[in-house]
C-alpha cells in the first residue's frame, strides 16, 4: 500500500524532529521543511527511507507555495501538515522594538498562512487531510518575556479553530497542541538571555519539569492518525498539567 504523505515544517528543530522521527515511524512518507540546511539534511538523513527535504524560510510566500508544489509533484499529495515553526526571544516588552514583534508575528503567525494556504486546496480536492499545528500554552495563559510570542501563538490557535469550522465539510481535521516549556535549542537559548524565567515556568509545571520533544511528538502523532478522526478545532495542552482548563 502507498504510504501517506506528511509534510513536517520546521523541521530541524527539536521538537519537530522528534515529530518527525515519529510519523516515520507510524509509516508517513516525510517531507520536510526549515531554514536551517545543515540540520534538516542531518535530520532527513537519520530518518531515511526517501524521506526528502526543501530548505526555506517559510516567512517567504512565494518560496512556500514553490516548495508545496515541488512535494506534491515530486512526492506526492500531502495528507497531513504538521507546522512547528516557532521562535521568540526572552524580552520585556517595554524594552522591544516593532521590527522585533514583525519578525515574532511573521515566524509565529504569517508562516502558518503561507503554508496552509498552499497546501489546503489539494485536501479539499481529496476530501481528506489532518493539519496540526504547534501553538503553546503561553497562548492560553500568557508568559512574561513571550509576549508578542504570546499573542501570535493564539493568532495561530484563533484561525486553526476558525479553518476547522471551514473544513470539516471536506473531512479535514485541524488541530493545535500547546506545548509548555519543553527542552529544546529555543528553550536553551531563552534560558541564556532569562535563566530565572525557566525556572519561574517549570516551578508552574505540576511534574516540576520540562517536557522531552519526544512527548510533544506522541500527541501530534495520535492527532494526524484516524484515531482522532472525531477531534477538530481543539488546542490541547501538552505542558504536563501547566494549564488546565
Ligand atoms: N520549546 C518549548 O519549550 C516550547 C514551548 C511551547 C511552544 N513551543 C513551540 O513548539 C514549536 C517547536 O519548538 P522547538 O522548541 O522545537 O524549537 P527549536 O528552536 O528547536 O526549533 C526552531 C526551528 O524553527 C526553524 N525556523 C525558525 N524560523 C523559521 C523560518 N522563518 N523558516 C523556516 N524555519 C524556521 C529553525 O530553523 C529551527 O529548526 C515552536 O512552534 C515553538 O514556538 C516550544
Amino acid at each position: 500500500m502507498k504510504k501517506k504523505i506528511a509534510l513536517v515544517s520546521g523541521a530541524a528543530g527539536a521538537m519537530r524532529a522528534a515529530c518527525a522521527r515519529r510519523l516515520h515511524r507510524d509509516g508517513f512518507q516525510l517531507a520536510l521543511m526549515d531554514r536551517n540546511a545543515e540540520t534538516l539534511e542531518c535530520v532527513a538523513q537519520e530518518i531515511g527511507g526517501g524521506t526528502s527535504h526543501w530548505t526555506l524560510d517559510q516567512t517567504d510566500e512565494t518560496a512556500v507555495r514553490k516548495a508545496v508544489a515541488e512535494v506534491e509533484e515530486r512526492v506526492g499529495p500531502i495528507h497531513a501538515l504538521v507546522n512547528t515553526i516557532g521562535w521568540t526571544e526572552g524580552t520585556r516588552f517595554v524594552d522591544e522594538t516593532s521590527d522585533y514583534w514583525r519578525k515574532v508575528v511573521e515566524i509565529n503567525y504569517m508562516a502558518a498562512l503561507y503554508i496552509t494556504h498552499a497546501v489546503l486546496p489539494g485536501m479539499i480536492e481529496r476530501q481528506a487531510g489532518k493539519i496540526v499545528y504547534i501553538t503553546s500554552d503561553a497562548a492560553k495563559v500568557g508568559t512574561g518575556g513571550e509576549a508578542v510570542y504570546a499573542g501570535a501563538k493564539a493568532a495561530e490557535a484563533a484561525f486553526a479553530k476558525s479553518i476547522a469550522r471551514e473544513n470539516a465539510r471536506y473531512n479535514i481535521n485541524v488541530n493545535c497542541t500547546a506545548p509548555g516549556p519543553t527542552d529544546s535549542p529555543l528553550m536553551r537559548e531563552v534560558k541564556e538571555q532569562n535563566p530565572e524565567m525557566i525556572l519561574r515556568m517549570t516551578k508552574l509545571v505540576p511534574f516540576r519539569r520540562l517536557a522531552q520533544p519526544e512527548e510533544q511528538a506522541d500527541v501530534v502523532s495520535f492527532l494526524v492518525s484516524e484515531d482522532a478522526r472525531w477531534i477538530t478545532g481543539q488546542v490541547i495542552s501538552t505542558s504536563g498539567g501547566l494549564t488546565m482548563n
